[in-house]
């Protein structure tokens, strides 16, 4: 699978200790060294690459199971459908898509807060998605103490 937006890599690890095959990618070459240090450190086997966000299809592989997690909501409205396109061209038909994004419902919700229906015009079918369900979640910051609303996506790649 791949984890875009990986940062440290704490969910591609994780995956990873599962035995899942992951790969990681992220912008952030600070992030990726420290991903790769906790892989070393803990015997566990994860693929981290410095990969723009944009032009996944740079990969040249395609995956089952795409994860998002906490990226989708840091781009902006002109932003959005370069990001999606570039997340369809590494998905399978069929594949899985998961987006874990802050969520504009709830109390003290985090910085770029998304709507179901920003989700739903995003991942739309004439853009080869079809969104499964969308579902309440939490997600941990620096700056809540029991984590920010969140949504967590499952969409599929049609
Ligand atoms: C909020 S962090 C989420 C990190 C991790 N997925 C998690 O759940 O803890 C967002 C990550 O996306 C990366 N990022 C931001 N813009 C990006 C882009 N255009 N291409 C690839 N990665 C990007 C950042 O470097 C950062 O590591």
């Amino acid at each position: 699978m791949l984890d875009a937006g990986c940062g440290t890599g704490e969910n591609a690890l994780y995956l990873g200790s599962l035995g899942v095959s992951v790969l990681g990618v992220d912008v952030a070459e600070t992030a990726l060294a420290i991903a790769r240090a906790k892989a070393a450190d803990r015997g566990i086997k994860v693929e981290f690459a410095a990969t723009e966000a944009f032009e996944l299809e740079r990969l040249g592989r395609k995956f089952d199971t795409v994860l998002d997690s906490g990226l989708f909501h840091t781009f902006d409205g002109d932003e959005r459908p370069i990001y999606v396109a570039s997340l369809a061209a590494v998905t399978k038909n069929n594949g899985t898509l998961y987006v874990l994004c802050f969520s504009d419902k709830g109390a003290e919700t985090g910085p770029h807060p998304i709507s179901q229906k920003e989700l739903r015009a995003a991942f739309n079918p004439s853009k080869g998605w079809n969104v499964v369900t969308i579902d309440p979640n939490r997600v941990q910051t620096n700056f809540h103490d029991e984590g920010a609303p969140a949504r967590l996506a499952t969409i599929k790649r049609t």
